[in-house]
């Protein structure tokens, strides 16, 4: 079972030191996770790298299943020590018998992916029925959230703000923010039951992390000179440990406020956790 009480914000940093943003939202989301329970067998759809297995499931005995389509990432996946089984494999036509699985889990991965409908009929496919389908997407509310796009509109400047939420799309290649509404009919569809939708990611949050983007260099047009002390180029030179240290360190207590934040009761937030089950 996942912990709740972990700090998935520490831990993080630590992985992604070099893109710290990307540390705040993946510890809040990881945070959001771990309230649920992972039914195994478990398929990881989309799974990457397994860092996000390695620190979710930690303690556990790896009996996940991954698939990736992307050999680079998937090549590192085994040593996260969290996989029974790892393939490449594309969402749209998963390499499994029907009902197979009592969990789907999808993390930050369906907004990537230009055509949706496949990859859910497949999802659907090899759960078992009763089986859980556990994903976590940008929400609908996530380019307004933007402190680009807040910015903009506050003066009126609407066309500069969804040019802004728009580059935004681009650089994170995200195709799609789905509302709740529409994740029920989207899932209905290929006979998958809508039973949470919870937001994380609150506006306060929001800000400051798209904030962060551009201070650290996440969106390339930001300053980037974090970005450059960074670089994996530079690593020769000694000082990146140090560098990690400090912003485990300072990020650690200066974020926790932001990492800890939760969207209020009907409040809306950036991301978006999506829990269905399939029909029996
Ligand atoms: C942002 S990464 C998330 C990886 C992992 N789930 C995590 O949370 O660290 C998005 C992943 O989606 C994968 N992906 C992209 N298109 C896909 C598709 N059509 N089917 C399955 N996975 C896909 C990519 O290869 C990439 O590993």
């Amino acid at each position: 079972m996942p912990d709740p009480n972990r700090d998935y914000l520490t831990l993080l940093l630590d992985q992604y030191w070099f893109a710290p943003p990307v540390a705040l939202w993946r510890a809040v989301e990881l945070r959001t996770l771990a309230a649920e329970t992972f039914p195994r067998p478990l398929l990881d759809l989309g799974c990457g790298d397994g860092l996000i297995a390695q620190v979710l499931f930690a303690g556990e005995s790896p009996d996940v299943v991954g698939c990736d389509p992307w050999w680079a990432q998937l090549r590192q996946a085994p040593q996260c020590g969290r996989y029974a089984h790892l393939q490449q494999a594309w969402g749209g036509a998963l390499p499994y018998p029907n009902a197979q699985f009592a969990g789907v889990f999808s993390n930050s991965v369906l907004e990537h992916i230009p055509d949706l409908a496949p990859v859910l009929r497949e999802a659907a496919r090899v759960l078992r029925p009763g089986g859980r389908f556990i994903v976590t997407v940008p929400s609908d509310a996530f380019r307004r959230l933007l402190a680009g796009y807040r910015r903009r509109a506050a003066v009126g400047d609407f066309a500069g703000a969804e040019a802004y939420a728009t580059a935004v799309d681009r650089r994170l290649e995200h195709h799609r923010y789905p509302s709740p509404a529409e994740w029920t009919t989207m899932l209905h569809a290929v006979g998958l039951r809508l039973t949470r939708a919870r937001y994380y990611v609150p506006a306060e949050t929001m800000e400051l992390w798209d904030r962060a983007n551009g201070d650290y260099g996440v969106y390339e047009d930001g300053r980037p000179f974090y970005r450059w002390l960074a670089s994996p180029r530079l690593r020769r030179w000694g000082y990146q440990l140090l560098l990690r240290h400090w912003i485990v360190r300072t990020l650690g207590k200066r974020w926790r406020c932001a990492y800890e934040l939760d969207v209020p009761a009907d409040g809306v937030g950036g991301g978006l956790l999506v829990v269905a089950v399939k029909e029996g």
